[in-house]
């Protein structure tokens, strides 16, 4: 391991805005469950998640963006994590935090309707049909989001890959979700939303490559 994720590691353990659960099997319940609003960030606004938030670009700019939101970015990678969190402890932002975990254990970190919106930023698309299920849009990660999603809470997906782009319509479709944007081409689209403007790490990657942005937002109704 290179002396700065070393040097990231032991910044992440005092960072106050950083939760790092240890990795129990099978997954319990945390005790902050339940508890984010009252316990984390002592107020009572929505919760928004960044899952596989890498860098936590989304998680930031967002909260810059709506300061009446909470927002929690979620990756298990915690040299990327690092970056997120010291950004908004350095910015003094009381209504971000982020937790390193793995996404499919998410319903032991947050109660049923505890959480008012998702987004999901240029996830690993897992092409190979053997791997639908760790697809962070198939049916299994769905349910998981209907258990933490209030009624009426709202998906986003943004990605540059659109073989998951119309599998997921697909799983919209299956599921009578309400689709509610819909764009293979953002930046050509009629949605102009500040949100959507905010770039990852990984999407100026794509987008330098020439890649076509697709995105997606959806109610799990
Ligand atoms: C392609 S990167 C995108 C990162 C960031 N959203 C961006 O756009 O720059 C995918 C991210 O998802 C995270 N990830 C993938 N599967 C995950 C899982 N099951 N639980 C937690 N994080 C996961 C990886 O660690 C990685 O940071």
């Amino acid at each position: 391991m290179t002396k700065r994720k070393l040097q990231r590691f032991a910044e992440n353990e005092i960072f106050s805005n950083l939760i790092q659960p240890k990795l129990v099997y099978p997954p319990v319940d945390d005790k902050i469950k339940g508890a984010w609003k009252q316990e984390f960030f002592r107020n009572s606004q929505p919760i928004v998640l960044e899952l596989g938030c890498g860098r936590g670009e989304y998680t930031v700019n967002m909260a810059t963006m709506f300061p009446h939101n909470n927002y929690v970015g979620i990756d298990f990678k915690g040299a990327r994590l690092w970056r997120g969190a010291k950004t908004a402890l350095e910015n003094h932002m009381q209504h971000v935090g982020f937790l390193r975990i793995q996404i499919q254990y998410i319903e032991s970190y947050f109660a049923q309707g505890e959480v008012d919106e998702v987004w999901i930023t240029f996830p690993d698309p897992q092409p190979q049909q053997s791997r639908e299920q760790k697809r962070l849009t198939s049916p299994r990660f769905i349910s998981m989001y209907r258990n933490i999603l209030r009624e009426g809470g709202i998906v986003h997906l943004k990605t540059d890959n659109y073989d998951l782009f119309q599998y997921t319509m697909d799983i919209i479709d299956k599921n009578k979700f309400r689709l509610l944007a819909s764009t293979d081409d953002l930046y050509s689209s009629e949605l102009k939303e500040e949100e959507l403007k905010i770039q990852t790490t990984y999407e100026k990657i794509f987008l330098q490559q020439g890649a076509r942005i697709c995105y997606l937002k959806f109610m799990l109704a």
